[in-house]
């Protein structure tokens, strides 16, 4: 067995992951139950904008829960979506890259068949939108009952890409000015030469982006972290993957802050199964469907105390728990 280091597989968040039971057990419904993923509104909407030939091997691929290795002539339905999609080329390069979510959160337009699909999709553009949104209410509402205890709060987003969430929260938030202080965290220079651009366009002075693997940051942090989030990071991890990071980054906690991590769990797979597949036989993305719960064990077995979860609303496809150091 080959042994990867727990930074590598954060930020590889892919590559050769384990394919999960759970998701097994979706790809092995009947045809029958797996017509109703292709009629809903996405579902619909990118077959009808296939071509005939692409559409049917697809389709069939999917009827019969076949991996890409397995299907004929898979390479035609490869090249197509290669060549007609801008986040399937970006997801394929890599797995855990913010740019999809720069267009899932609709701050980037998307065109073609396969795209618009996606945004249409609940394990895409409704899903991350909605926990997006979930993720900027609840941030605004802890912070601000930890300012009502303490002066100032010091907040990390680990693994933050251009900063979506806090730059957003700020903005919305000027009474925050000198009282909080926000250092994202990521490996990406693009998504910090983005997150330093949106912070210089709206005046934003309390974000600063900091270029670290977020695993080996405890003499930066020395337990002096009162608030942070972990969104977007843990989703193709394995139980004991997550449970090593929260492990890790633990200690940058002081005792009492709260970390709130969001993780997929099977009800991506149950409520979009097509778009699941997608993602694994297209892009390779070897995204975990935990059950729900695993999050909060994963938490609890990494020594942190429970302090509650919330999910993304409608689609509830992720576990999003709060957990206190
Ligand atoms: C899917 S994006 C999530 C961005 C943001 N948290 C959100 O939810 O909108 C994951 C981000 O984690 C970053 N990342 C991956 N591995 C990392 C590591 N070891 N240390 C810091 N950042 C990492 C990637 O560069 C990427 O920008």
């Amino acid at each position: 067995m080959v042994f990867i280091k727990l930074e590598q597989l954060v930020n590889a968040m892919a590559g050769d992951r384990p394919f999960c039971r759970n998701l097994r057990k979706y790809y092995d419904l009947s045809i029958s139950k797996k017509k109703t993923y292709l009629e809903d509104a996405a579902g619909t909407y990118l077959f009808n904008g296939l071509p005939e030939k692409v559409a049917n091997i697809l389709k069939n691929g999917f009827f019969l829960g076949l991996h890409a290795e397995d299907i004929k002539d898979w390479d035609v339905v490869s090249r197509y979506f290669q060549e007609n999609s801008r986040i399937i080329p970006a997801l394929r390069a890599n797995p855990g890259t913010y740019t999809m979510l720069e267009q899932m959160y609709h701050f980037k337009k998307v065109s073609g068949v396969v795209d618009n699909y996606f945004l249409k999709s609940i394990a895409g553009g409704q899903a991350l939108k909605c926990r997006y949104e979930i993720i900027n209410k609840k941030m605004k509402e802890h912070v601000d009952v930890i300012l009502k205890g303490q002066k100032e709060c010091f907040i990390l987003d680990i693994g933050s890409g251009p900063g979506r969430n806090c730059v957003d929260v700020c903005r919305e938030n000027p009474h925050w000015n000198g009282s909080v202080k926000i250092e994202c965290i990521d490996i990406d220079e693009e998504a910090i030469f983005l997150g330093e651009k949106l912070v210089r366009q709206h005046g934003i002075k309390q974000i600063v982006f900091v270029k670290e693997t977020m695993t080996r940051l405890r003499k930066r942090y020395p337990k002096n972290v009162d608030y942070a989030l972990l969104i977007g990071i843990l989703c193709s991890l394995t139980y004991s993957e997550k449970v090593k990071l929260l492990k890790r980054i633990r200690h940058y906690f002081k005792p009492g802050g709260k970390l709130v991590a969001a993780a997929l769990t099977v009800e991506m797979a149950r409520k979009d199964l097509l778009c699941s597949y997608i993602l694994r036989e297209l892009c390779g993305w070897g995204l975990q469907y935990p059950d729900f719960g695993e999050l909060k064990k994963a938490f609890e077995d990494a020594g942190w105390k429970y302090g509650g979860f919330f999910q993304e609303e409608p689609t509830k496809l992720y576990e999003i728990v709060i957990g206190i150091a």
